[in-house]
């Protein structure tokens, strides 16, 4: 599973390495993947498995994307048993973030003005542009972050709204009984117009087409609107959020 060598930021910049790689260190698996085209930020995703990665696997992570030029790591969402490793190596809290769920035994219909239809291959662009206008910069996607989203779940679905140009969009994804809205985001110009709910609506709707009984949902605290829009949606807080961890990388003399 191990590549030879770990790709850093220059290889990253030239478009090899964009996509997520998966690495073992100490025993257990990795995702990394830049944070962004062109960055020297890094994204070290923990795979969940039978046990949390240790603080040793974390560190042995954490020394390998500094040698490999990489000045900075974010981890994916991770709850509190997963956080540990990460503490004891240097990390710290980046951002928290409210995990929500909601049950699929009861759907409202899915209302709403939109014409949604899944999404198009030339509709990449757009969707990413959408994703820029809606996002703030830490939080903005690019290709490799959508893929990252599409590629979490064995199953998943990108759904677009089209108003004769695509203006929101929103991925599901689905594991066994548990469906995630991975992203949802619309064109600024466009909100306030219940494109979110329709969006998310559908998207409950699909997950519980496909076998899927509850569905989760992670929002950063600072986003109020993204929240309330959950919470009226019949979305509940689970008493434990999530963090994203980061830590700065000492450049190798
Ligand atoms: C969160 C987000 C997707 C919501 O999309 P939206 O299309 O604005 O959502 P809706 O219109 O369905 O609902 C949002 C608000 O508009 C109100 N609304 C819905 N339909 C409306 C209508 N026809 N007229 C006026 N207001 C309306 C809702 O009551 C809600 O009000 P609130 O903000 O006071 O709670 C959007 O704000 C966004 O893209 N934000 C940035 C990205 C983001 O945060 N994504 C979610 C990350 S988890």
């Amino acid at each position: 599973m191990r590549p030879r060598s770990i790709f850093g930021p220059s290889e990253a910049a030239n478009g090899s390495g964009v996509r997520a790689v998966q690495y073992s260190w100490g025993g257990h698996s990795f995702r990394v993947r830049p944070w962004r085209v062109g960055s020297d930020e890094v994204y070290l995703g923990a795979i969940t498995g039978s046990s949390p990665p240790d603080p040793g696997a974390v560190a042995q992570a954490r020394d390998a994307l500094a040698a490999a030029g990489w000045r900075r790591i974010y981890t994916n969402a991770l709850n509190r048993s997963e956080i540990e490793g990460f503490e004891a190596a240097g990390f710290t809290v980046k951002d928290r973030l409210h995990l929500l769920t909601h049950s699929l035994r009861d759907l409202s219909r899915i209302t709403g003005q939109a014409h949604l239809r899944r999404e198009r291959r030339s509709d990449r662009g757009a969707i990413l542009a959408v994703d820029s206008e809606a996002f703030s910069e830490f939080w903005r996607f690019d290709e490799a972050g959508i893929r990252e989203a599409v590629t979490a779940t064995p199953t998943a679905r990108v759904r677009v709204a089209d108003q004769g140009a695509v203006v929101g969009y929103a991925i599901s994804g689905r594991a066994g009984a548990v469906g995630y809205l991975q992203r949802l985001a619309v064109s600024p110009r466009f909100q306030g117009q219940g494109l979110g709910r329709q969006l998310v609506t559908d998207g409950l709707h699909w997950m519980r087409r496909r076998g899927a009984r509850s569905a989760l949902v992670n929002t950063q605290y600072e986003n109020e609107r993204a929240y309330r829009l959950y919470l009226d949606m019949g979305f509940r807080p689970e008493p434990e959020g999530l963090v994203v961890l980061e830590c700065e990388l000492v450049p190798a003399s």
